[in-house]
């Protein structure tokens, strides 16, 4: 059986689209939020970033999973997989299969922005778990994750390290909301990316094939097409920076010459000089002590901690203390 639902039709995400970009190109220091990199082709350039020499993260998330989801099926006897920001829901296939395997899994629900790529991955997943009801949800986890279906035995799924992508403020908001959720007997399991050598970061985010250049500038792409804008692409160049201050990977997209863009449906005119930056989005980077402390800010209480041999990524396992 499969269902789907959504918190965002087009015309929420339309208004909400053009109110984010207003207010982010009339900032002063002009930024874009990064959930609207995520159209069909913003999605399909993010599943070959996964698969990028450079970009570590997924095929590290991935060991972990691989090392530890029978322990995950033992600890949690999940019923409902519950996937925030689910993507493709590659890895999660492994959380599937071994829920499967112990024999609790009857329901999976997928949440993501991006209709077109959640669509694919519940039709896929239906067709190979059949015995499992597929619950595709279509909303923004900054906004509607207090709607999400309480169903008993729910393992909550934050992967990709998608938490990364929210300053402190947000992401306190994002747990708590998480938290007022979850029933005793739930669990949340986070995937977070840790800090190492800055080098080894910036490539992460800029690799040589530009795979992460174009997913950056798809951004302006979504603009033009959904708002009526003509940011010229060629006139923005992809930046990757290491913010040791915040321990946090910055994205920018920077003007290369004085230019001026028009957004017909907004009637705005926004001037970029030559050299200015536009940031478009952050990935922090963890550590231990900090995942527990935030965690624990929203009520929830750490009780495993996983990570690859080199220490390059961890997942956690939390419950609502
Ligand atoms: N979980 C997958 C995908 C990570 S990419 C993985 O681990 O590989 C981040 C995903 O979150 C994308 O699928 C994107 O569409 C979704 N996303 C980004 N911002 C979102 C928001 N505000 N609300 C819901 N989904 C969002
Ligand atoms: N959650 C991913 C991360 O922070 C998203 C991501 C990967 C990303 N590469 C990117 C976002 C490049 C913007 C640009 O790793």
């Amino acid at each position: 059986m499969s269902t789907s639902t959504t918190y965002l039709d087009e015309s929420a995400y339309a208004a909400a689209l053009a109110s984010d970009v207003r207010a982010g190109l009339t900032a002063a220091a002009k930024t874009l939020p990064p959930k609207y990199f995520y159209d069909a082709a913003g999605s399909d350039l993010f599943d070959q970033i996964t698969r990028l020499p450079e970009y570590y993260p997924t095929r590290t998330e991935r060991a972990i999973l691989e090392a530890h989801v029978e322990e995950i099926a033992t600890l949690t006897r999940a019923r409902t997989l519950n996937e925030i920001g689910s993507g493709t829901s590659d890895k999660t296939r492994l959380l599937l299969a071994a829920l499967d395997r112990a024999g609790t899994l009857e329901r999976f629900v997928p949440f993501d922005v991006d209709p077109a790529v959640l669509a694919e991955a519940g039709a896929a997943i239906g067709a190979e778990f059949p015995g499992i009801a597929v619950e595709t949800v279509v909303g923004d986890f900054e906004k509607h994750l207090g709607l999400l279906p309480r169903h008993p035995k729910r393992l909550v799924a934050f992967l990709g390290s998608t938490i990364g992508n929210l300053v402190p403020a947000a992401r306190h908001d994002f747990f708590a909301a998480i938290r007022s959720t979850l029933a005793p007997g739930d669990h949340f399991l986070l995937g977070t990316d840790l800090v190492k050598s800055p080098a080894r970061l910036v490539a992460a985010y800029d690799d040589a094939a530009g795979v992460t250049a174009a997913f950056n500038k798809n951004v302006l792409r979504v603009i033009n097409r959904e708002l009526g804008g003509d940011f010229d692409l060629d006139s923005f160049e992809h930046l990757a920076a290491w913010d040791a201050e915040h321990e946090w990977i910055e994205m920018r997209l920077r003007s290369t010459r004085d230019q001026v863009v028009h957004i017909a449906a907004l009637g705005l005119t926004v001037a970029f000089g030559r050299g200015e930056e536009l940031r478009t989005e952050i990935s922090a980077k963890f550590r231990r002590e900090r995942v527990v402390e935030e965690l624990a800010a929203a009520g929830l209480r750490l009780t495993q901690w996983w990570t690859d041999p080199a220490g390059d990524f961890a997942l956690s396992l939390s419950e609502p203390s």
